[in-house]
């Protein structure tokens, strides 16, 4: 099992981190425009291989993307990060040209590859990648919904007073600070619903705790987070990898699933060896549906800013 990962800056190399620690993997391709920057990190983390027990191989290479070929999957985290304040929005003026070529010369590399996009704006540059290289779409998987669902699940456990292994929920929608639509009805503590523990202002809290998950982050952090959604990463390319059918919200291409067309949003997904196995169908509240479409539009009037 091949994987590459494109950007090796905080988020790229936590991402092969896990993927290496978690020894599923024959080989991890890191890559960076940055001469040797590649090259550095895939060393130092080659050298906790005997401390963290793993056979991975991770091979560093600057720019040189025939070192990617044959790639099963290649996860795509280059583009420049949000500052504080800012949105993910902001980012599409560089980052789009960015996922663009290095989608190209992924798949060039790589013609059955599965893709996993976590540049910012993901929904757009998922958006984005499926209209310019010519991989079906089950193959092109937006990475936002995991992590943004691990932040609605740590925000529950802190408002339960309970381990975050008692609780289960699920984010899905755009993996923006307005459009996130954390699903309070379906979370449970021990297949309890949660609104047998918490009030519904309690609940509202959590829901706008996790919205900006990734903003507090950056104000605290002065630059977007990385550790969290490195390893919402590795957990999305271990369960194709492992062909593991795992349910988690994946930014996706829609065809009228939940009444949306042509559109990458995150929606409930079953994930193995072929991608995107089936997308999931579930019954939502009215007012889950109402937040959904008003993400949707959010995510529409980015994608209108691409240059298609
Ligand atoms: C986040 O929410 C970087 O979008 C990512 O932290």
């Amino acid at each position: 099992m091949k994987v590459t990962v494109v950007g090796a800056g905080a988020v790229g190399a936590s991402c092969a981190e896990y993927i290496a620690i978690k020894d599923f993997a024959s080989e991890v391709v890191l890559l960076d425009i940055k001469e040797g920057y590649a090259e550095g990190k895939a060393m130092d983390l080659m050298q906790t291989a005997s401390l963290n027990g793993f056979d991975t191989k991770i091979t560093g290479v600057t720019n040189d993307y025939s070192k990617t070929a044959g790639s099963d999957i290649c996860v795509i985290t280059s583009g420049i990060p949000r500052k504080p304040g800012m949105t993910r929005e902001e980012l599409i003026g560089i980052n789009a040209g960015i996922v663009k070529t290095v989608a190209t010369s992924l798949v060039e590399q790589s013609p059955n590859t599965i893709l996993i996009v976590v540049s910012n704006p993901m929904d757009t540059m998922t958006y984005l990648a499926h209209k310019s290289i010519n991989l079906p779409k089950n193959k092109i998987i937006g990475m936002g919904g995991a992590l943004d669902s691990a932040r609605f699940k740590y925000r529950l456990a802190e408002a339960l007073k309970a381990p975050i292994s008692d609780v289960d929920g699920m984010v899905i929608g755009g993996h923006s600070d307005t459009g996130m639509v954390p699903l309070t009805s379906h979370a449970t503590r021990n297949s309890i619903k949660v609104s047998e523990f918490l009030s519904e202002d309690r609940l509202n809290q959590v829901k706008e705790d996790t919205k900006v998950g990734g903003a507090t982050l950056t104000k605290l952090l002065g630059t977007s987070a990385w550790y969290a959604p490195g390893a919402a990463v590795s957990a999305l390319v271990q369960a194709i990898a492992c062909d593991q059918k795992k349910i988690f919200p994946c930014s996706t291409y829609l065809e009228g699933e939940y009444g949306l067309n042509d559109i990458c949003i995150g929606v409930p997904v079953i994930l193995g060896r072929n991608g995107i196995e089936e997308i999931v169908d579930i019954p939502l509240s009215n007012a889950e549906k109402e937040h959904m479409q008003s993400s949707a539009e959010g995510v529409r009037k980015t994608n209108g800013l691409l240059d298609l």
